[in-house]
């Protein structure tokens, strides 16, 4: 029996998040090499994509790389660089045909050339689709995001575009780089770590938070429809008493 039938369509949250971990550890207990974990991580990519879409969720962010995982051994960047663009590639058909609409976020500067020629593809043959929003965060980091609000809005401050006082919660996230999306409702981290390593923190002051011990690899829709039920249960007050909800 699958888990579908418990989900409930009238109450699905508008924009999922997920941390995906575990590729590295996935990898380890079968005695392989780490980028085989990322290689079997694209395929949980794919089945949550469709999962999602096909659920008909709105906005689904994925966080494929930090602003942190530049760190890693250079043999591992570049084989997730080349992950990405032949996934990109791959699935671009699959994204158009399912009215996706791709986008990035991130300091996509420091991509290599083939990464952002792949990307700046696929987010202009997707721009007229209308159905799922697909984020990919991509050399991504919530700290260097917020930073880099501040100092745009600062910048327009000082050309007299905006006046300090003025300035409102709504005002600080048109200068995000997820400006134009809602706030994620569900975030999913896999593999049992319990932190947010510096993404989405501005935008997730009040989602909730969903941790599997399930390794990235291992993803499947199935998980992402528990994922979902856990989130239809909860109660979300905002601040507020249950009773004025
Ligand atoms: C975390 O696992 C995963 C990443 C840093 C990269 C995520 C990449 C993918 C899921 C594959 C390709 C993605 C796309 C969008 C095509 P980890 O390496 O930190 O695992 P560990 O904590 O077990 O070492």
């Amino acid at each position: 029996m699958s888990l579908i039938d418990d989900v409930n369509r009238e109450k699905l949250p508008s924009h999922i998040a997920i941390i995906m971990d575990g590729n590295g550890r996935w990898a380890k207990q079968k005695g392989k090499p780490r980028i085989f974990g990322h290689q079997n991580g694209a395929h949980a990519v794919r089945q949550t994509i469709e999962g999602a879409a096909e659920l008909g969720v709105k906005y689904l962010t994925l966080y494929a790389f930090s602003a942190e995982n530049w760190k890693r051994p250079k043999i591992e960047v570049e084989a997730l660089m080349t992950l990405l663009v032949s996934t990109i590639d791959e699935e671009l058909k699959n994204l158009i045909d399912n009215n996706i609409h791709f986008q990035v976020i991130g300091n996509t500067n420091l991509l290599p050339d083939s990464v952002k020629r792949k990307v700046n593809t696929a987010i202009s043959k997707t721009k007229h689709c209308s159905g799922m929003t697909l984020t990919l965060a991509l050399s991504y980091g919530s700290r260097w995001e917020i930073l880099d609000a501040a100092k745009k809005l600062a910048d327009d401050a000082i050309q007299g575009k905006i006046v300090p006082q003025e300035l409102t919660d709504e005002v600080f996230a048109s200068y995000l780089n997820t400006a134009h999306m809602p706030d994620p409702e569900l975030l999913i981290r896999t593999s049992g770590e319990l932190r947010l390593s510096n993404f989405l923190l501005w935008q997730m002051a009040y989602t909730e938070l969903y941790f599997t011990e399930v390794l990235w690899p291992d993803f499947s829709k199935e998980e992402l429809y528990k994922a979902i039920v856990s989130f239809q249960h909860r109660e979300r007050r905002f601040g507020k008493t249950t009773e004025q909800l």
